[in-house]
């Protein structure tokens, strides 16, 4: 591994991200905050994630690239980890797919997500912090309040990983993957990411801030964007959600 972690341990917190935001003047590049409860797990989109289960995986990172802040966007580290993590699932025996642009799914439900923040300190750039949550084995049936179809790793695959084995492994693959990122942004994982990424050709309803569109969708463009095929042309779709497949 080419990067040493600051790994800080909690049994209960509001929210992994929050915490490193907050302290975030005082941690080292690549801190890495893990809890086995959030009372206040947030999810993209200003949505909770639900962090009872001390079986599944909360955790975030601190990250402080040497390069602007400013030259590899947020969501491009979002998807370096949506590669990671389903490159770990992968090597836990599971066959995860991406859903564009960082969520992670095994058998068409979600299993993992990842919420990326830039924090700044009044106008100066602090850090980038990157919050991933995973299945591992909670029974998502129980999370009534979840409204598209989740999953765990366990159930999918019938094999318990620890959630420290998944971290360890999880971090390894970052870590062999971002000196590469830094230099080359989304191109040096764009291999990896088609290759977990299902939605190419199918149609797809997306919201884009206060809009939804729909199309189909012909690829990824060079910066991770999605390219979609809609009514009114071509577009390139930077940030948003897919809603669910119409077809
Ligand atoms: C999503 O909406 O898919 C993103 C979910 C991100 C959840 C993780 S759990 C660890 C970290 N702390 C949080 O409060 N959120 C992220």
């Amino acid at each position: 591994m080419s990067s040493n972690f600051n790994i800080l341990h909690f049994e209960t917190i509001d929210s992994t991200n929050n915490y490193a935001i907050q302290n975030i003047k005082g941690l080292p590049h690549h801190t890495v905050i893990t809890a086995d409860v959030q009372l206040k797990g947030r999810g993209r989109f200003e949505r909770r994630w639900v962090s009872d289960s001390a079986k599944n995986l909360y955790v975030s990172i601190i990250i402080r690239p040497d390069i602007p802040y400013t030259q590899l966007p947020l969501v491009n580290f979002a998807q370096l980890f949506s590669v990671v993590v389903a490159e770990t699932f992968l090597s836990f025996g599971a066959s995860p797919v991406i859903k564009w642009p960082n969520d992670v799914l095994i058998n068409e439900k979600k299993c993992a997500g990842i919420l990326g923040e830039l924090s700044f300190d009044g106008s100066d750039f602090s850090g980038i912090v990157v919050g991933i949550g995973v299945n591992i084995a909670d029974d998502p049936s129980e999370r009534m309040e979840i409204k598209q179809p989740a999953t765990t790793l366990a159930l999918e695959t019938g094999v318990f990983v620890k959630k420290d084995d998944f971290l360890t492994k999880m971090l390894h693959i970052y870590a062999d993957r971002y000196e590469a990122f830094c230099k080359k942004g989304f191109a040096s994982i764009r291999e990896e990411y088609e290759k977990y990424f299902a939605s190419i050709g199918k149609d797809v309803s997306l919201v884009s801030g206060n809009e939804t569109v729909a199309g189909k969708v012909l690829g990824l463009s060079g910066a991770g964007e999605l390219i979609l095929q809609t009514a009114s042309g071509e577009k390139n779709i930077a940030i948003g959600e897919i809603v669910w497949k119409t077809s």
